[in-house]
């Protein structure tokens, strides 16, 4: 009984042993990352359609991210990653490559984990996939318009991330502690 106490009480009060934080601020960091990349590249698709859309992302993708992690970029560094990638910028980090390559191929429906948490040299990661879902084939599915094919091709003369199927997975966001 009194074990069930101090439990409760525990996890009441979030003692550091029961309520991981980092997890949870990972997650929301994600979270806000993804919002907004997605709300400004909607915009600027509806605005100004998907051509003008490309040199966008290309400019703005990391003042956009920095943005909306304000103050937390003091504690965590962030990005984005994939098997297929249209900026090398984006290669991925020694410890994403095993993951990636479990994931590639599948769709959502095959992948029961929302997301991963691991450690590389003491430091905690927190990963989450991203699929290809409708918006995003404009970009990254298997019929690109020419327009945008050639756009995509004048700035990443190496793109590699094409011909994706709509749930498809595309790669991951991540957050490591710093
Ligand atoms: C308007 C075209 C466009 C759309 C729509 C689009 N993307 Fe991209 N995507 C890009 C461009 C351009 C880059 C490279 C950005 C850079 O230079 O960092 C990119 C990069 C990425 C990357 C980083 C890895 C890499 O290959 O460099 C991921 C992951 C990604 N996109 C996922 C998505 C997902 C998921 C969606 C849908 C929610 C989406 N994209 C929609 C154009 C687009």
């Amino acid at each position: 009984m009194k074990t069930i106490y101090f439990l409760i009480l525990g996890l009441a009060l979030c003692f550091p042993a029961f309520c991981d934080s980092f997890e949870s601020e990972a997650q929301k960091l994600a979270q806000d990352l993804k919002l907004n990349l997605v709300k400004n590249l909607t915009q600027k698709i509806e605005k100004e359609g998907v051509v003008k859309a490309i040199p966008f992302c290309h400019e703005n993708v990391k003042p956009i991210a920095k943005e909306a992690a304000g103050e937390r970029v003091a504690k965590f560094e962030f990005g984005r990653t994939s098997h297929k990638l249209r900026n090398q910028m984006n290669r991925p980090p020694v410890w994403a490559e095993v993951y990636l390559k479990e994931f590639q191929g599948k769709l959502k429906s095959d992948i029961t984990k929302n997301s991963l948490l691991i450690e590389h040299e003491g430091k905690r990661i927190y990963l989450e996939p991203l699929f290809a879902e409708a918006k995003c084939l404009l970009c990254h599915g298997e019929k690109v318009s020419t327009q945008v094919s050639e756009k995509i091709k004048s700035l990443y003369p190496q793109d590699q991330a094409i011909g994706f199927k709509q749930g498809e997975f595309r790669g991951f966001i991540w957050v490591k502690e710093k």
